[in-house]
C-alpha cells in the first residue's frame, strides 16, 4: 500500500450503500490494493441517524447532513448512493467541483447530467467512477473505456433492467404462470426495482443505462428524452417499455421461435449519427439474449477489429452493485481517473438527434409491431 489513507463518506444506506458500508467496515484488509492507498469509511449519511445507530451503524459515523459531508476538507471520497435526481446531483456536482473524487450508482444522475459533471471535473481534476450505474456487478464501462479502446464501437445492445426481464421471464415459465404485478412485487422484495417501479417498466431506466453506454462507445451525450421506448402499435404508439407486453404477445412470439425481452441499442453510422431505442424486442429464444433470464444483464459490444463481446451477469441487487460501487473505490485508491478514461471529451451540450433503428416487426395479435433482431 502506498500514500496516506482515502477518507470515504458513503451518502445513503438502502439497498446498496449497505452492502458497501459493511464491506469497508468488515472487509477493510482484502480492499486494500497493493500499489494503492488504503481506504477509511469516515461518514455514513442516513435519513435516519437514531434508526442507523440501532441497526448497529457506529455512532460517530452516522450523519444526517450529507451536504457536510461532502464540504468536510477531511473526507476525500464520496459514494453517492442515494439515488434520485435531487439532492443526488447537487451534491455530486459539488464534490466535484472541490476536486474530490466521487463513486456513484445513479444512472438518472449521471445520464441526465453527465455532460455537465464531465465538464466539472475535467476543470477540477476530480474523479468521477460510475461502473456500478450500468448492469449491476457487470465490469462494462471499464472495458469499453480501457480494454476496448482500440477499437471503433460500431453498435452496444444488451438487456440493462433486471426488473423487467425478471418479469418477462416470468411471463414465459410454464411453471409460474404470468401475474405481472406478483412477479413486480419480488422483484422489489429482492431489492432489484426501483423505488418507484414507473421507470423500469416503463423503460426510462434502460435509457439512462444506453446513454450511459453510448457516451462510452461514442464520446457523445444523449439527451435521454429523445430515445424511443414505444413500438408502433396498431393505432400509433404502443404503450412505453414493457407495459404493453401481454402475456398472449409472448406466446405469438413463442410461436415464431421468438421470446419479447426489453432491448436498448445505440448504433453510430458512417455519417456520426447515432441510433438509439429501448424497445420490447422479438429476440431469437436459443440467441444469447434470448436466454437471459430473470434478473441477469447481457451486453454486447460489436467494434472493429475485435468483433462481438458480451458482458453477462448479475444486473441488480445489493450485493452485485456493491461489487461495481467497491471496484471503483480501489481504482481510486490506485489513481485510476475517472471512467472515461482517455476516451474523447464530451463536455458539450447533446450531440445530434437520435434517431430510430428501422427494423423487420414481429406483428402479434394485439395489433403491437415488436422488433425483431437476432
Ligand atoms: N432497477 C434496476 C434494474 C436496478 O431492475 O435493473 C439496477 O440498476
Amino acid at each position: 500500500m502506498s500514500g496516506s489513507p482515502l477518507r470515504v463518506a458513503v451518502l445513503g444506506a438502502g439497498t446498496v450503500g449497505r452492502e458497501v458500508v459493511h464491506a469497508l467496515l468488515d472487509r477493510r484488509d482484502e480492499l486494500a490494493s497493493a500499489d494503492g492507498a488504503s481506504l477509511v469509511l469516515s461518514a455514513v449519511a442516513v435519513r435516519n441517524v437514531e434508526r442507523a445507530v440501532a441497526a448497529g451503524y457506529p455512532a460517530s459515523m452516522v450523519s444526517d447532513a450529507p451536504a457536510h459531508l461532502v464540504a468536510d476538507p477531511d473526507i476525500d471520497v464520496v459514494v453517492e448512493l442515494m439515488g434520485g435526481d435531487e439532492p443526488a446531483h447537487t451534491l455530486i456536482a459539488a464534490a466535484l467541483s472541490m476536486g474530490k473524487s466521487v463513486v456513484t450508482a445513479n444512472k438518472h444522475v449521471v445520464a441526465h447530467h453527465g455532460a455537465e459533471l464531465e465538464a466539472t471535473a475535467r476543470r477540477t481534476g476530480g474523479v468521477l467512477r460510475f461502473e456500478a450505474a450500468v448492469g449491476g456487478g457487470i465490469p462494462v464501462l471499464g472495458p469499453l473505456a480501457t480494454d476496448l479502446a482500440a477499437n471503433r464501437v460500431e453498435r452496444i445492445r444488451g438487456i440493462v433492467n433486471g426488473t423487467t426481464n425478471f418479469i418477462l421471464t416470468a411471463m414465459t415459465d410454464p411453471a409460474s404462470p404470468f401475474e405481472f404485478e406478483a412477479a413486480l412485487a419480488e422483484a422489489q422484495r429482492l431489492g432489484y426495482a426501483e423505488a418507484d417501479p414507473s421507470g423500469d417498466v416503463e423503460g426510462l431506466d434502460a435509457v439512462n443505462k444506453l446513454v450511459i453506454l453510448a457516451r462510452l462507445a461514442f464520446d457523445a451525450w444523449l439527451d435521454p428524452a429523445a430515445v424511443a421506448t414505444r413500438p408502433d402499435g396498431a393505432d400509433g404508439p404502443a404503450g412505453p417499455g414493457i407495459t404493453t407486453v401481454s402475456l398472449a404477445d409472448q406466446q405469438d412470439a413463442r410461436r415464431a421461435g421468438r421470446i419479447i425481452r426489453l432491448v436498448a441499442t445505440a448504433s453510430a453510422g458512417d455519417d456520426g449519427e447515432i441510433q438509439a431505442a429501448v424497445l420490447a424486442t422479438a429476440l431469437p429464444l436459443e440467441s444469447a439474449l434470448g436466454r437471459t433470464s430473470g434478473v441477469r444483464n447481457r451486453i454486447e459490444v460489436d467494434a472493429v477489429p475485435v468483433g462481438r463481446i458480451g458482458f453477462d451477469g448479475p444486473g441488480a441487487g445489493g450485493a452485485a452493485t456493491s461489487s461495481a460501487v467497491l471496484g471503483d473505490l480501489m481504482a481510486i485508491a490506485r489513481g485510476a481517473g475517472s471512467t472515461w478514461g482517455a476516451r474523447p471529451s464530451a463536455t458539450g451540450p447533446t450531440g445530434d438527434p437520435v434517431t430510430r433503428p428501422d427494423r423487420p416487426v414481429l406483428i402479434a395479435a394485439s395489433g403491437i409491431r415488436y422488433p425483431i433482431d437476432d
